[in-house]
């Protein structure tokens, strides 16, 4: 097992030093926290799935021109990503009403939304992650106007990618959160990417038919059986891992 230098040990994830400059690897564990970090628990086999699931996602988006962090998968629980300076807002999705914008206006779980809404929070736990608006964002200078511009119209065109290829194996994307970052090159140019993960830890999965829950909110909501629900999307996307010896445990770290 490699020895890697730990960079940032998250509720999901662990990011480790990556091979190269510029490069990161990003561990998945099964740790599961809900209701920022009030309720925890673990859910056995999710960071191999969720590892699986996010790779596969990054691949399709990539193809079709959204520039993606991801570089490769390195075993069960790693990946290999570009290193890049995270935007500190989460970008939610919100295609039908469901969790906290349900309640906030009271609409009725399961009501598809007139139009598409996207939606930002300031990443801070302590905090809370707050909703904040535009003004919020370029006031304080979390970003600026044009890189706004450019999250917008990559949330929406992932978006639209994303329902059509969920739907095609009978799942509705309810919602879900992105987080992007700033890629420099070596030109000098800066380039807003798509970073962090896509899985069903950050995104609301139902089955179009019967509106199962095929994501998170099984844990949050302790409706039981989360695993077989991560399993499901992973079997529906044709990439269920084989379960078995292969798994990776963390990484030795050095100081
Ligand atoms: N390509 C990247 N370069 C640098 N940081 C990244 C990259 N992709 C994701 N991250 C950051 O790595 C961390 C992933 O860990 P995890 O998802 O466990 O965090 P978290 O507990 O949700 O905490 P946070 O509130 O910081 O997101 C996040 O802070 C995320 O913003
Ligand atoms: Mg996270």
């Amino acid at each position: 097992m490699a020895r890697r230098r730990m960079i940032y040990e998250g509720k999901a994830k662990v990011l480790f030093e990556g091979p190269e400059p510029g490069t990161l690897v990003q561990y998945f564990k099964d740790d599961a926290t809900a209701f920022n970090n009030k309720k925890k628990g673990t859910i056995t086999g999710k960071g191999v799935l969720n590892n699986r699931i996010s790779e596969y996602l990054m691949n399709r988006l990539n193809e079709i021109g959204v520039p993606t962090h991801f570089i490769r998968r390195l075993n069960m629980r790693e990946q290999l990503v570009r290193e890049v300076e995270i935007i500190p807002i989460e970008v939610v999705i919100r295609n039908v009403a469901a969790g906290s914008i349900a309640t906030r206006f009271g609409i009725a779980e399961g009501t598809p939304l007139p139009r598409s809404i996207v939606e930002y929070y300031y990443k801070n736990d302590e905090l809370n992650d707050p909703m904040v608006s535009e003004e919020h964002i370029t006031a304080f200078g979390w970003a600026t106007i044009q890189e706004i511009d450019e999250i917008i119209a990559l949330s929406l065109r992932i978006n639209d990618y994303l329902s059509g290829l969920f739907l095609g194996i009978g799942i509705k994307l309810v919602d879900f959160k992105l987080e992007f970052g700033r890629l420099w090159h070596e030109s000098g140019d800066m380039q807003i990417v798509l970073a962090d993960e896509i899985s069903p830890d950050n995104c609301r999965l139902w089955d179009a038919k019967t509106n199962e829950k095929l994501d998170k909110d099984r844990f949050r909501r302790d409706m039981g059986n989360v695993e077989g629900a991560y399993q499901e999307v992973a079997r529906r996307l044709g990439i269920l891992p084989e379960a078995g010896p292969a798994d990776a445990p963390a990484p030795d770290t050095v100081q």
